[in-house]
């Protein structure tokens, strides 16, 4: 099957990036799911996409975390379908990953029930694609210039979930077979001899993003910092703590990928520069999984990337408290947990 084409209007396409919406999808949540869902929609009106980039977490069938019981639902196709119907409502296409909450080891379903529905939506661009061992939802799409020349693939890559069964065994990585059908892909649009810029949309941030943090931290000019922030408690990234997987270090030597862009960790903000990787968390939107996290404003929106002409991107970000000027659950905030 081909994949998805787009082309660019008056010089320009815009991505909506959102990540970690957090859908608990049961009668506990339904406060906190609205505010999750109007949030969208503001950030959607604000920005007008072409297309938006939802990186993992739609749903939170944790059920136990912050409130046992009241977090969600073991049925996560019922909560992914509050999200992918309310997606399809806005009219605007959308291409979607999976994180490592919209399947839990206790999730009534998994990754291949959630695929066929998000595959059955017509705006939805979700495909199962190339799938390797747990992971579903490798596929591409590509964005053309008003030439007809290939401006820039968007590569979705599902960064699995966990090494063991939960939470406590650590974050999974990208694995080598996606890194050999990331290259492959790209080649394959090959028609000279460059190689086609790429961007990467996943939801676990990798190893060296932590690195260019500290880097960064510390002043050293290889890193170089866009914008955003770092707000989890003591700069905590979610990386995997595996030696398994060299996705960034292998994206650096191939070439194509100019940004990655990734969720997760819902306070993160930044946008770095490393090694030649644009490396960016996108705004969450989050009012559910963390403990005091509808008290918190800073992180929550979306990030818009637009892509231009000549390949490179920019990046902007909307916060949700800019745009209606208040709160859904209080005003006062951004005090760190
Ligand atoms: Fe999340």
């Amino acid at each position: 099957m081909d994949s998805p084409t787009f082309t660019l209007k008056d010089g320009k396409f815009k991505i909506l990036q959102l990540t970690d919406i957090h859908i608990g999808g049961c009668i506990f949540t339904r406060k906190e799911d609205k505010a999750a869902l109007d949030g969208i929609k503001k950030v959607v009106d604000a920005v007008c996409p072409d297309l938006i980039a939802v990186t993992g977490d739609a749903v939170y069938p944790m059920v136990f975390y912050p409130k046992p019981f009241m977090s969600g639902t073991f049925n996560n196709l019922k909560s992914s379908k509050i999200f992918g119907s309310f997606m399809e409502r806005l009219g605007i296409p959308w291409a979607m990953v999976f994180g490592n909450h919209d399947t839990e080891i206790w999730s009534r379903y998994n990754r291949d029930d959630l695929s066929a529905y998000y595959e059955s939506l017509p705006n939805c661009l979700f495909r199962k694609g190339e799938c390797f061992n747990n992971d579903r939802g490798n596929y591409d799409i590509r964005v053309l210039n008003e030439n007809g020349e290939l401006n820039t693939v968007l590569m979705f890559l599902d960064s699995n979930s966990y090494l063991g069964k939960t939470f406590f065994s650590g974050f999974d990585v990208i694995s080598d077979e996606q890194i050999n059908w990331y290259k492959d892909k790209i080649n394959s649009y090959k028609t000279g001899d460059d190689t086609p810029r790429s961007l990467a949309f996943f939801h676990i941030p990798p190893k060296e993003f932590r690195d260019a943090w500290e880097k960064c931290y510390r002043g050293d000019k290889s890193v170089t910092y866009h914008l955003g922030f770092i707000q989890e408690k003591d700069n905590y990234v979610g990386y995997p703590k595996t030696k398994h997987g060299n996705f960034f270090e292998e994206m650096v030597d191939f070439g194509s990928c100019k940004g990655m862009f990734f969720g997760h960790d819902h306070l993160n903000t930044a946008s770095l520069t490393y090694k030649g990787i644009r490396m960016t968390y996108g705004m969450s939107m989050d009012f559910l999984a963390y403990k005091g996290i509808k008290k918190r404003h800073g992180q929550r929106g979306g990030t818009l990337i637009t892509l231009l002409e000549d390949g490179s991107f920019d990046l902007e970000l909307f916060p949700l408290e800019d745009l209606d000027g208040t709160s859904y659950f209080s005003t006062k905030v951004d005090k760190p947990i």
